[in-house]
């Protein structure tokens, strides 16, 4: 059955991850509940370029890596709008995943504040019991930031910081993307040749 996928983008840096992830999981025909924060959009366009703003995302995604992203489908919705469906507890998205996840998110969701249509939906993922991916982005670390993210964990959230490996020997950007996007394919349950898998 097509899988239904809530894909939250917050401002941390990492834009690419966020579309690589989204079109590998339009290609395989799944439905996106799609939320972007402000900063959100602001790093898709600083650092994507204005191409892939949110009202173009579609066709980015479909110029960038393909046609076949239109084998799934997209429903955007305002990160203000608490009365989304994704906002109540009887959605029925299969995962969450917010990539990149912004400090602020972080913090957000480990304290449950549901300030806005991100943290609402990932709190509804938790208190559902229901798979949470985090795609946490900064460095160093505070204190603070380290003790949301064992927080989030301990509320049943996966912890996948942006840290993508260099043992498959990345050439490009895309590939470093691809890897992110590949651990996040992986751990949603779809099988993926984003990364060539180690041999050992
Ligand atoms: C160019 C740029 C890069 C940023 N990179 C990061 C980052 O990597 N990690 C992070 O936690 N915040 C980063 N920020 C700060 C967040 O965007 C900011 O804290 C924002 O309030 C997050 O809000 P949001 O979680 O609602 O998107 C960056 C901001 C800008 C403008």
């Amino acid at each position: 059955m097509k899988k239904s996928i809530v894909i939250a983008i917050t401002g941390a840096s990492g834009a690419i991850y966020a579309t690589r992830t989204l079109a590998a999981l339009l290609e395989r025909g799944c439905h996106i509940e799609l939320v972007v924060s402000d900063y959100g959009r602001r790093l898709l366009r600083d650092e994507l370029g204005d191409a892939a703003a949110i009202d173009k995302l579609m066709d980015y995604l479909a110029s960038t890596y393909g046609d076949s992203v239109r084998a799934g489908t997209c429903t955007l919705h305002s990160n203000k709008d608490l009365g989304a469906k994704i906002a109540s507890g009887s959605q029925d998205c299969d995962a969450m995943v917010i990539v990149p996840c912004s400090m602020k998110t972080l913090a957000g969701v480990a304290h449950g504040l549901s300030r806005n249509l991100v943290e609402r939906a990932a709190d509804v993922m938790l208190k559902e019991r229901r798979p949470l991916l985090m795609v946490p982005r900064e460095t160093p670390m505070s204190l603070p930031q380290l003790r949301n993210m064992v927080l989030c964990a301990e509320a049943g959230a996966m912890l996948m910081p942006a840290m993508p490996a260099f043992y498959q020997m990345p050439k490009t950007l895309d590939d470093l993307a691809d890897f992110m996007a590949g651990k996040i394919l992986g751990a949603l349950g779809f099988t993926h040749e984003l990364y060539p898998a180690w041999k050992g």
